[in-house]
């Protein structure tokens, strides 16, 4: 065999692998992330053979050594990566065949790179969910406190961009919290259909040593092994659902990121965001831009990119493998890597989100937030509900006429467009009052949003229990 054909597979070759070829074919800059897990696996897949007979328990303990020996190197940055090669996985093996001689060789047996590298990545993004869990709790948590915080906080909620009715800053940070509510157990879906295992596939059709799939999947703590050697060889749905998990949390955060910087510019005044999570500008002195909202939601579009590819990568793949599949890491690393950062950067910046009351409070008294609250007043006074919408629409017109509020105007003024109005609707147009006055489960009255707060703490701590 020439020196230069893959000492895995050169047997039947005649020249060597051609040099770009040899590059455009290898995945090892980037499947070397997956090192910890294809060490991992192979651990319990020589654990299995021995325990079935196939490998002594000398060659057994041989092979774990040397891999943890490897391990150790890969970690303090010893280990020469190799292109030629190929990938994590035969560069891993042939340092242990280094190290331990021909008992290395031994550890394929019963196995190919093809479930071998099915199971890495389940294990890869199994290890990665529980870490984005983690954050995705964080953030949840931060935000129910500073909901809770800010139940009687009023500002004006909004439909169309324009001012609609009062609603409760607690009350907002409670519907975003919601979205994460769902992300959250999208997440956790997907982590059950993540943690199922390829191993014992084999090339694509099993093996013929006699295996035992139950011991390995229990000592990889997956929930069972694959049904289907082709299929679990093939599919990488998993990786696609995880960004597809990934492209909603972040459409979400792009929606908040987008609240975010609308309320910290000079026009909303809603909020400010601690100097830390935002940066300066080079040539105008003044500004405070908010960088961290902006690059989430910047960073919303490579996610969707990376679901895209996947798809892609997928759609009419015949059975079993194929070299495709080698595309699939590198959009999944960023994807993991992306929420990762988002979801931190987002747990980081909530809690420390200052809500600026008086300008919230100033910017609901403008707009007439409370018109519906007197034609709701009409309505409980006999007054038909169209009538109604008519009168107060034609109270507005003289509010901005006038340059008053609903709640600021006379009751003769008020009396100019019904005589039904008495002195009693100062209490509901008064922006306590809308709020109050919206008193049940879903609405926005500031003992609901506590109740409601409550529940989702709660919830999430079910969550966290199921998990
Ligand atoms: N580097 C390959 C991948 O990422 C590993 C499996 C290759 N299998 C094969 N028969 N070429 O998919």
């Amino acid at each position: 065999m020439s020196q230069a054909t893959n000492q895995s597979w050169g047997g039947r070759f005649s020249e060597p692998t051609d040099a770009f070829v040899a590059r455009f074919t290898a995945s090892v800059n980037f499947d070397q992330r997956l090192a910890r897990q294809d060490i991992q696996g192979s651990i319990a897949h020589a654990t299995m053979l021995a325990r079935v007979g196939v490998l002594t328990e000398e060659e057994r303990d041989a092979i774990i050594n040397g891999l943890t020996d490897i391990q150790g190197e890969i970690e303090r940055g010893e280990f020469n990566w190799s292109v030629p090669l190929e990938d994590v996985h035969m560069n891993i093996e042939a340092r242990l065949t280094d190290k331990i001689g021909i008992t290395g060789k031994k550890l394929h047996t019963g196995r190919s790179r093809n479930d071998q590298v099915a199971t890495d990545i389940r294990l890869f993004m199994r290890d990665e969910i529980d870490v984005i869990e983690a954050e995705l709790t964080r953030l949840r948590d931060g935000m129910i406190e500073l909901a809770e915080r800010e139940a009687d906080t009023i500002m004006p909620g909004f439909t169309h961009l324009q001012t609609a009715q009062p609603v409760t800053f607690g009350h907002h940070l409670l519907a975003w919290q919601e979205m994460l509510a769902r992300d959250h157990e999208r997440l956790l879906d997907c982590r059950k259909r993540v943690n199922v295992m390829p191993l014992g596939a084999a090339a694509l059709a099993g093996t013929t040593y006699p295996i035992d799939r139950h011991v390995t999947a229990d000592l990889l703590g997956f929930d069972r092994p694959a049904e289907n050697s082709l299929d679990a060889v093939s599919d990488r749905d998993f990786a696609i659902e995880f960004t597809s998990f990934a492209s909603i949390l972040l459409m979400h955060l792009s929606r908040m990121s987008e609240e975010l910087v609308l309320w910290t510019s000079a026009q909303f005044n809603f909020i400010d965001l601690p100097d830390r999570f935002c940066t300066g500008s080079s040539i105008m002195p003044q500004k405070k831009n908010p960088d961290v909202p902006e690059l989430v939601r910047g960073k919303t579009g490579r996610v969707y990119g990376h679901l895209m590819a996947l798809l892609t990568l997928m759609k009419s793949q015949p059975l079993a493998y194929n070299k495709d599949n080698q595309e699939d890491k590198e959009p999944l690393f960023d994807a993991v890597d992306t929420v990762r950062d988002c979801l931190k950067a987002f747990a980081d910046m909530v809690p420390a989100i200052v809500p600026k009351k008086e300008s919230m409070y100033e910017a609901a008294r403008r707009g007439f937030s409370t018109a519906t609250d007197l034609a709701d007043y009409l309505v409980r006074k006999g007054v038909a509900f169209r009538d109604a919408h008519e009168i107060v629409g034609l109270s507005v017109a003289y509010g901005l006429k006038t340059k008053k509020d609903l709640s600021e105007m006379t009751l003769e003024e008020l009396q100019q467009f019904s005589d039904t109005i008495e002195q009693d609707v100062f209490e509901v147009l008064t922006l306590e009052g809308s709020v109050a006055a919206r008193n049940h489960i879903g609405g926005t009255a500031p003992d609901q949003v506590r109740a409601a707060a409550n529940r989702a703490r709660e919830a999430l701590a079910a969550l966290k229990g199921a998990s």
